[in-house]
C-alpha cells in the first residue's frame, strides 16, 4: 500500500522499491497519466515514456486499431513486452501507463515506484470528450467502462506505493507526487 513518507532509494527489486528510478504512473483512462506525466518530466527533467504511445509507434496503428485486428488478448501481449522490456532498460524515467497495465502486468512495481492518479467516475466521464473516448475501446460503451472503474480500483490502489488524489491542475499534482518521492 502506499508508503507515502518513505523516502525513495535505490534498492534491489522486490515488493517494495525498485532500484531503477523510474516514476510509473497508474489510474483508470483518463485519469491524467499522460498530463501529469508530462509535467512531472518537465519539472524534473526526465524523459516521459507513454506506453500506449510507444506500442502505437512500434505497431504502426492507432490503439483501437491494434484491438480490432488482435483484440485485447493481442495488445495485452504486447503491452507486457513492452513493461518488460521497460523494466530492464530504462532507468531514471517517467512512465505513463495504459489503464489496463497492472491489472494485467501484476509486475508493476519492477517498473518503479509506482503512484496511482485517483480520480472518480464522474470527472473522468466529464473530461474525456467523445473523441478522446473513441480511441478507448474499453470505453466506448460509459456503463461497461463504470463496471470496470469499479472492478480495478481496489488493484490500483493494492499495488501502488503512493496514491493521489488528482484534483487540481496538472502542475499541481506533479508537485504533490514530487514532495513525497
Ligand atoms: C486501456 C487503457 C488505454 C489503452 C487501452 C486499454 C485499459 O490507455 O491502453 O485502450 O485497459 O484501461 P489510457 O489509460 O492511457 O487511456
Amino acid at each position: 500500500m502506499a508508503n507515502t513518507n518513505t523516502k525513495f532509494r535505490p534498492k534491489k527489486m522486490d515488493s517494495g522499491f525498485c532500484c531503477n528510478n523510474n516514476i510509473v504512473l497508474i489510474g483508470f483512462m483518463g485519469s491524467g497519466k499522460s498530463s501529469v506525466g508530462a509535467q512531472l518530466a518537465r519539472s524534473l527533467s526526465r524523459v516521459l515514456l507513454d506506453c500506449d504511445t510507444l506500442i502505437e509507434q512500434t505497431e504502426s496503428m492507432r490503439i483501437a486499431e491494434i484491438f480490432a485486428k488482435i483484440g485485447e488478448a493481442g495488445f495485452r501481449q504486447k503491452e507486457r513486452a513492452l513493461a518488460e522490456w521497460l523494466a530492464h532498460n530504462v532507468r531514471n524515467a517517467v512512465i505513463a501507463t495504459g489503464g489496463g497495465l497492472p491489472i494485467f502486468y501484476q509486475e508493476i512495481r519492477n517498473l518503479g515506484v509506482v503512484v496511482y492518479l485517483k480520480t472518480d467516475f464522474e470527472t473522468i466521464q466529464a473530461r474525456l470528450s467523445d473523441e478522446e473516448r473513441a480511441k478507448r475501446p474499453l470505453f466506448v460503451d460509459m456503463q461497461k467502462a463504470r463496471a470496470l472503474y469499479e472492478e480495478r480500483a481496489q488493484s490500483y490502489a493494492a499495488c501502488a506505493h503512493h496514491t493521489i488524489d488528482t484534483k487540481g491542475n496538472a502542475h499541481d499534482i506533479a508537485s504533490a507526487i514530487i514532495t513525497f518521492l
